[in-house]
């Protein structure tokens, strides 16, 4: 039986983030659900500008309204940015906010990323902020990851933060069950309910350690873990030259 037949589909996805720029407009409410969220910025960020120098290229997959590149132009004023993402609505909204923050060139793209076609070795920084989530199967991870790689040039790095599962199905319930903690504390028992069905229909979040090990297995030499936190994580990845 297919096991992702009741997620949303790419199309569903869209549209409900075609109505959520706002939220994701403004670091404090857009990631409230997500726990950590201001620190893991910050350490993908840093990371990305430590790791690769100089960062002249930016490429954030489902760009959001761009937050986690307008942080990292912080560190690299003037790159070229190329922001990708499903909601068309987002995108304007990133583009908008980079260009105003000084950006180099700005590409604002509508799209799938996996289907998007993007210059290989093409980019210093690859950020992917709370989007993988969204992938499904096996096949689907892998080429994504592929994907990924090709298109991080020589010397530069990929860097995530997102929500994760874990490998051992009790400490998956365990962390789970923290996390769900978590979410009442901010916004009461609703508010918990509500973000609890919105992951059960719309995500399929990885264990970090097996994205790790896929970056790994795709072709990038070195691999870090910045942050972990219950179901969420900050962590990245660097090509040989
Ligand atoms: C939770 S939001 C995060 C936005 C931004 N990265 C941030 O951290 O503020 C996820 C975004 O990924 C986009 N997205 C989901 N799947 C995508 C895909 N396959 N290709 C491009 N964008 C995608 C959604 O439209 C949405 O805007």
């Amino acid at each position: 039986m297919e096991p992702y037949r009741n997620k949303s589909s790419v199309e569903e996805i869209r549209e409900r983030f075609e109505h959520d720029v706002e939220r994701f407009s403004d670091l404090h409410t857009g990631q409230v659900s997500t726990v950590d969220a201001p620190l893991a910025m910050e350490l993908i960020t840093r990371a990305a500008a430590v790791a690769t120098h100089p960062v002249r290229r930016i490429l954030d997959i489902g760009c959001g309204a761009g937050n986690n590149t307008l942080k990292l132009l912080e560190l690299a004023p003037g790159a070229e940015c190329t922001l990708v993402d499903l909601a068309g609505a987002m995108v304007e909204r990133a583009v908008e906010r980079v260009k105003r923050a000084g950006a180099g060139k700005v590409t604002g793209i509508q799209g799938d990323f996996r289907e998007t076609t993007l210059p290989e070795r093409g980019f210093d920084v690859i950020l992917a902020a709370a989007v993988l989530h969204h992938l499904r199967g096996d096949e689907d991870w892998e080429r994504a990851f592929q994907k990924l790689y090709a298109l991080t040039a020589p010397g530069g790095s990929v860097w995530i933060t997102d929500l994760i599962s874990h490998e051992i199905p009790a400490v998956e319930r365990m962390m789970f069950d923290r996390y769900c903690g978590y979410l009442e504390s901010v916004g009461g028992a609703e508010y918990r309910g509500k973000v609890a069905a919105s992951i059960a229909k719309e995500d399929s979040p990885r264990p970090v350690t097996y994205q790790l090990e896929l970056l790994r297995r795709s072709g990038f030499s070195r691999v870090e873990l910045l942050h972990k936190n219950s179901s969420f994580a900050a962590f990245g990845a660097w090509k040989s030259i």
